[in-house]
């Protein structure tokens, strides 16, 4: 393959990402400081995967507030003492090459649940003792503690917090700014109605459950300015009798681009625990769905809607068969990252190109190319 769409440059607004691959957010529980600082480890992590060649780089979920965190040690952007940390970490992805992003998250109900606790064994057991957990009902997460219901002021309060934190990140120097709207956080609590029964404006209807949704991006818009981007991450399916479906999913991102999104980053699930059909690709329709629902918008920012799918791609083929059949924009590949940071390169081989100075990699590394 001469040519492939994988390596083609993605633009977005103002600025161009130098390939369609994306590292999506990744918690890595790793603050020890517990102060949601980023430290050395951070930028390391992030560092090596830009060099190894992904175009935009998606840092984990940063919590707009610390009790949004999903651990003591998930990074935050809620105080300006965090703001060095963060461009500390920026500085290392932009000298890989890539454009940095950050999520910007809120736990709700499923906040203080780390994927290990000390005290007991095993994966998810359920909320850390104390954690002032906070959602659109008292209705919990299954084997989690109950959550307070924000009212309608502390509802204004995150959308502010939302704000701030998108400040912070624009002054960390992020490229793109990420919101969490997917696997049953916050957000995505607002918008589902298996866990949004609220019967004021912000529940009762598409409209109501959405309303949050909206405002917090339309507060995050005018706050981050016309040059940053600003993406959404949403669950498109809950995979669950009255939960979310696609279609509604799809409406909703037009929605959303009217309000100032340019990038709609299409995951699944999380909100109720379910059957979900787990395989290679399997979100990957729910991203055509929203493709083609935004397909001929124009963003506020005069470009076109970018739709980045993820989920059990595991090859450059499986990647590009993605692009070149129209169904997503950009391709983001989580778990493989992890075990390869030079998956860009891996892939670009794959797909035939040997030429390192075409996968955009640093020049420090063009005599390490296939022969
Ligand atoms: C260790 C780990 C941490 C994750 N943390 C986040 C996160 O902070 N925010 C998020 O939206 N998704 C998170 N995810 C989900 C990934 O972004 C991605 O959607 C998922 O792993 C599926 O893609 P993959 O098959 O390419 O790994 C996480 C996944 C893993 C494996």
């Amino acid at each position: 393959m001469a040519n492939p769409m994988l390596l083609q440059p993605l633009s977005l607004r103002g600025l161009t990402a130098r390939n369609r691959l994306w590292l999506p957010p990744m918690c890595m529980y790793s603050v020890v400081t517990e102060d949601g600082i980023p430290g050395n480890w951070h930028a390391l992590h992030y560092g090596t995967r830009a060099q190894g060649g992904f175009g935009t780089i998606i840092v984990e979920a940063s919590a707009v507030t610390p009790e949004g965190r999903l651990s003591p040690n998930d990074l935050g952007l809620w105080d300006d003492a965090q703001i060095a940390g963060h461009e500390y970490l920026v500085k290392a992805i932009h000298i890989g090459g890539a454009l940095a992003g950050v999520q910007l998250g809120h736990g709700g109900r499923k906040a203080g649940t780390p994927p290990w606790r000390p005290d007991v064994d095993g994966a998810r057991s359920g909320t850390l003792p104390g954690w002032d957990l906070v959602a659109p009902t008292t209705t919990p997460y299954p084997a989690h503690a109950a959550p307070r219901a924000l009212t309608t002021d502390e509802i204004a309060d995150t959308v502010q917090a939302f704000a701030a934190a998108a400040r912070r990140a624009v002054a960390a120097g992020y490229d793109v700014i990420e919101l969490h709207g997917a696997h049953g956080y916050l957000i995505h609590q607002f918008l589902s109605p298996l866990s949004n029964t609220r019967t004021d404006a912000y529940g009762g209807s598409d409209e109501g459950r959405r309303r949050f949704a909206l405002e917090v991006v339309r507060a995050v818009r005018e706050a981050i300015g016309d040059d940053k981007v600003l993406d959404i991450r949403l669950s498109a399916t809950d995979w669950a009798e009255g939960g979310v479906t696609g279609e509604q999913t799809a409406e909703l991102a037009q929605q959303l681009v009217q309000a100032g999104v340019d990038v709609l980053h299409v995951s699944t699930g999380g909100n109720v625990p379910t059957k979900v059909p787990v395989g290679p690709g399997y979100q990957v329709p729910y991203a055509a769905q929203v493709k083609q629902a935004v397909a001929g918008m124009t963003t506020p920012g005069g470009g076109q809607p970018q739709v980045v799918t993820v989920g059990i791609i595991d090859s450059g083929l499986q990647a590009e068969q993605i692009l070149v059949a129209g169904l997503a924009d950009a391709v983001a590949a989580g778990r493989p990252a992890l075990r390869d940071p030079y998956l860009p390169v891996r892939w670009s081989h794959e797909l035939g190109v040997n030429d390192w100075q075409a996968v955009h990699l640093p020049v420090q590394y063009w005599r390490g190319a296939w022969r």
